[in-house]
């Protein structure tokens, strides 16, 4: 077998390992989830989903984020009306941020998303159901800060329910592989 060959061959077929079926079964089926069952979730697998948040990479690995896990039903109540997707949700994480730059730039709207991706990763390996809820977080932000007694140097960034789900649904239309990927240059099969 020539060296171009071995080459050839190495690209196509060999794997740095076993894949994780788990992990991307996970990956697959995860989807926003804005209906929940009633069931409270208990405190260590909350931990475990901020764990997994906390563990995400972050630019210069500043971590300029906080979480505040909510899972009293007098504090859920106080947040419900920001989103449907948190209307009938037993608990929720609040991902807050620091908005300040390192010796490389700006990077914490990327290390809260690498975050709260993580998180919701998690909570559907847990069984339970999560949505990034940003959009809807903005206006509510100083309610919020009041509510949550968050410093004044911090930005309440996101949130995500966190619960049983009471819904199973569809897959939303996700881009064709080979409509947004080029191997070696742009578009190229
Ligand atoms: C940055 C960002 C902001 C979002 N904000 C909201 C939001 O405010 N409310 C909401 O219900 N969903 C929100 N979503 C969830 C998206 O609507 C959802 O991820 C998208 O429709 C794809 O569905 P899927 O998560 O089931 O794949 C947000 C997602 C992202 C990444």
């Amino acid at each position: 077998m020539s060296a171009a060959e071995a080459r050839e061959e190495a690209i196509h077929n060999r794997t740095a390992q076993e894949p994780d079926m788990e992990f991307f079964s996970v990956i697959n089926s995860r989807r926003s989830v804005r209906k929940f069952k009633d069931d409270p979730v208990n405190r260590g697998d909350l931990e475990k989903i901020v764990a997994a948040g906390i563990e995400a990479p972050s630019g210069c690995n500043a971590q300029l984020r906080w979480y505040i896990i909510v899972d009293l039903p007098d504090v859920m109540d106080r947040l419900r009306s920001i989103s449907n997707a948190l209307r009938s949700a037993p608990a929720a994480i609040v991902l807050l941020v620091e908005p300040q730059g390192t010796k490389f730039g700006e990077f914490w709207i990327q290390d809260a998303s690498a975050a709260m991706e993580n998180m919701l990763l998690a909570a559907a390996a847990l069984g339970y159901g999560g949505c990034w809820v940003e959009g809807e977080v903005r206006p509510h932000e100083d309610p919020l800060r009041e509510v949550l007694g968050v410093p004044d140097n911090l930005r309440v960034w996101s949130v995500t329910p966190i619960g049983l789900p009471a819904e199973s649904p569809a897959r939303k239309p996700k881009s064709e592989f080979a409509e947004v990927t080029g191997y070696n240059g742009f578009g190229k099969g």
